[in-house]
């Protein structure tokens, strides 16, 4: 079944209800429709197995994957041979891309994938003996969010087609640094950011998470540089610019991840390692050394790590996101190396993703909080098992207040788990709601049905869709019969609607109550009472959360004599932990408190974490000081990926933006 048949599948469906059948009793009866719902059921080969008493007039369009041209249910890739060159004067990757693909219907003609700003040059299919001819394609026209749609003619009895193609220095999903934006200032940099739609800007691609492909690749890179991808990566490996990788697991387009560089190569444990440049690798090595534990850790909770080695790629500072889960390598953020393990939840998240994300797969961009919640649910317990419940409960009330403050400025529709997305670029929709609303709704199950039970419940959840993608209708069905129905009386249906399909926040979320926060605000309040100063507060023994908490709690008017008191006892401008210099410039910007703002251009610049920088530009654009924001942006704009330039170009120059 193809898109179109789904579409007007969809209108059939619609007709039905129009015409009084909203009964299901009276739906199974109408033939026809059970008749092709069994076929898209059959055709969709990562749907969960439909329960028998499936209301049968339902909307079918979460089965559609908004975001990508894909004919998938035609003819979906199973396997990708990259061989490429890493062209770092181009800015280019150039070569080309063996796609090998299975008809799942036996008269498919065509075979379509998604590209963004990618050159083809030429397009050939490969018979059973490898012989090349060429083969008609169409590229269409550019659609700002979903790129160019490539329509390849199949020839009958071969599946397997060579695109010949090189990426763009546009490209989203790329980011080329030169020698002076890098630690050692003396090679190149570039790496691959493809989560969630931007895998397609560096590779012809059936772009959809519904999609699964081992890959293999061969890369050429200038001979003293190092390339490393998400696949098996040989630990002493020669450093002679040829480079070969192989990942035999399907994962979907969104985890194939490159980076290349002046990189070295230091292990920590049996399976785990740092590749980085020369600058941060002991460091790195140092912060992330529990690594190995979170992944003993994981396996006793979850299951077996089924994907080999773990190894973590410190980028430069522009990375725009934290970290990436990208299988067998997760790419990290040098910004979380604060010297005392305090942001190393970050890592306990990208390796939670090898189970809920890289294992589990949300099917669409709709289905997000599939990843990000379970992600984030499952980051928090591995927190708890390697430190303890206090600071697990600290990191999660953190995260609890940031969505509460959140919330209040996003777009009701945003503040869904099952977002509608209407065409729009995923990541313009993304929030803490995926994440913090997701992983609250599973601590809500989770304390309804006890632990163990829950315990039970996700370990059959991962192993039941390992290698699967999944919506989040199809998740329902899943939960209703493995937990819900399984226990009666313990959650109702209208519970679960309001977490999934309703905005805002339930008001029976949990909120996480930390013992260390309230002792925090017992003195903030004291010493705005006059009754203590801040020398005598207990900051010594305070955890990074805990400044955190401090910070994020102080009064939105804190007068400029209280801020300088704070900064002249705390040193909070100077703290060089990148967290808590977030929290107080941020509040130091709504304050108008410029002492900061040496230390803000510094920030700015030498940071491109969309999580860190976002909210002081936009902050700075709330104030009478827009000028400092353009000034500052002008010049750290072209050190930033172009993801963070995108996201900062609509708020510091939102007519401009509006313009193009
Ligand atoms: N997979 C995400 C990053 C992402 C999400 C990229 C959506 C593109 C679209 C990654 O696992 C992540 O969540 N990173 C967070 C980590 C944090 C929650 C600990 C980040 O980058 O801040
Ligand atoms: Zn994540």
């Amino acid at each position: 079944m193809n898109k179109q048949a789904l579409k007007s599948l969809v209108a059939l469906a619609l007709v039905v209800a129009l015409f009084g059948c909203q009964d299901s009793e009276t739906a199974k009866e109408q033939p026809i429709v059970e008749e092709v719902k069994t076929e898209v059921v059959q055709a969709d080969k990562n749907s969960a197995e439909l329960e028998k008493d499936t209301p049968v007039v339902e909307d079918l369009s979460y089965l559609i994957d908004e975001h990508s041209y894909a004919n998938k249910d035609e003819v979906v890739l199973t396997h990708i041979d990259l061989d490429l060159d890493v062209l770092f004067d181009k800015k280019q990757l150039k070569g080309y891309a063996d796609l090998s693909f299975s008809r799942l219907e036996d008269d498919a003609k065509t075979l379509v994938l998604d590209t963004r700003d990618l050159t083809i040059h030429k397009v050939s299919s490969i018979n059973s003996d490898g012989i090349e001819s060429a083969a008609e394609f169409e590229l269409a026209a550019r659609d700002d969010v979903m790129g160019s749609k490539l329509t390849i003619q199949l020839k009958d009895g071969e599946d397997k087609v060579r695109v010949y193609y090189n990426s763009n220095p546009q490209a989203s999903g790329l980011q080329w640094l030169t020698p002076e934006q890098t630690a050692g200032k003396k090679e190149p940099f570039m790496f691959s950011q493809a989560q969630a739609i931007h895998a397609r800007s560096f590779i012809p691609v059936q772009d959809s998470p519904d999609v699964r492909v081992t890959y293999k690749a061969n890369i050429r890179t200038p001979k003293q540089l190092l390339a490393v991808m998400s696949a098996f990566n040989e630990p002493d490996t020669e450093l002679d610019g040829d480079y070969h990788f192989d990942m035999p697991q399907a994962i979907p387009p969104y985890l194939i991840a490159i980076g290349v560089g002046d990189l070295k190569f230091k292990p920590m444990s049996k399976r785990t390692g740092i590749y980085s440049e020369q600058a941060y690798l002991d460091a790195a090595a140092k912060e992330f050394e529990d690594t190995e534990e979170m992944i003993d850790i994981t396996e006793k909770m979850y299951g077996p790590y089924l994907w080999g080695r773990y190894d973590l790629l410190i980028l430069p500072p522009s990375f725009p996101f934290g970290g990436m889960e990208n299988p067998r390598l997760s790419f990290i953020t040098p910004t979380v190396i604060a010297g005392d393990k305090s942001l190393i939840n970050l890592i306990a998240h990208e390796l939670a993703h090898s189970w809920s994300g890289n294992l589990v797969t949300n099917a669409t961009w709709r289905d997000l909080w599939l990843n990000e919640g379970f992600t984030s649910y499952v980051e928090n317990r591995i927190m708890e098992e390697l430190f303890d419940t206090d600071r697990a409960i600290m990191e999660n009330a953190l995260s609890v207040q940031g969505l509460r403050d959140q919330v209040k400025s996003l777009p009701e529709g945003d503040t869904v788990l099952h977002i509608t997305l209407d065409g729009r670029d995923p990541d313009d929709a993304f929030s803490g709601v995926p994440y913090t609303k997701g992983q609250m709704f599973l601590v809500f199950l989770e304390q309804r049905f006890g632990r163990e039970t829950f315990d039970a419940f996700l370990n059959e959840y991962f192993s039941d869709h390992a290698f699967k993608s999944l919506t989040t209708p199809e998740f329902e069905k899943y939960l209703a019969k493995h937990l819900i129905n399984k226990y009666p009386g313990k959650v109702t249906q209208a519970e679960i609607n309001e977490w999934l399909h309703n905005p805002m926040l339930p008001d029976f979320m949990p909120n996480p109550q930390s013992d260390a926060f309230a002792n925090v605000d017992t003195a903030t309040t004291e010493w705005f009472a006059g009754d203590l100063s801040l020398r005598d507060i207990a900051t010594d023994t305070w955890s990074i959360h805990e400044w955190l908490h401090f910070i994020n709690n102080l009064p939105a008017d804190i007068s400029l004599e209280k801020m300088s008191e704070l900064d002249n006892t705390y040193n909070l401008t100077t703290s060089t932990n990148n967290e808590v210099a977030h929290a107080w410039l941020k509040l130091a910007i709504n304050r108008g408190y410029d002492l900061v703002n040496t230390r803000l251009e510094d920030y700015l610049i030498s940071i491109g974490r969309r999580k860190l920088i976002v909210p002081l530009y936009k902050a700075l654009m709330d104030t009478d000081n827009k000028s400092f924001a353009k000034r500052v942006y002008a010049i750290a704009r072209p050190g930033y990926h172009p993801l963070a330039q995108g996201t900062i170009d609509a708020i510091v120059n939102p007519t401009l933006e509006a313009e193009n």
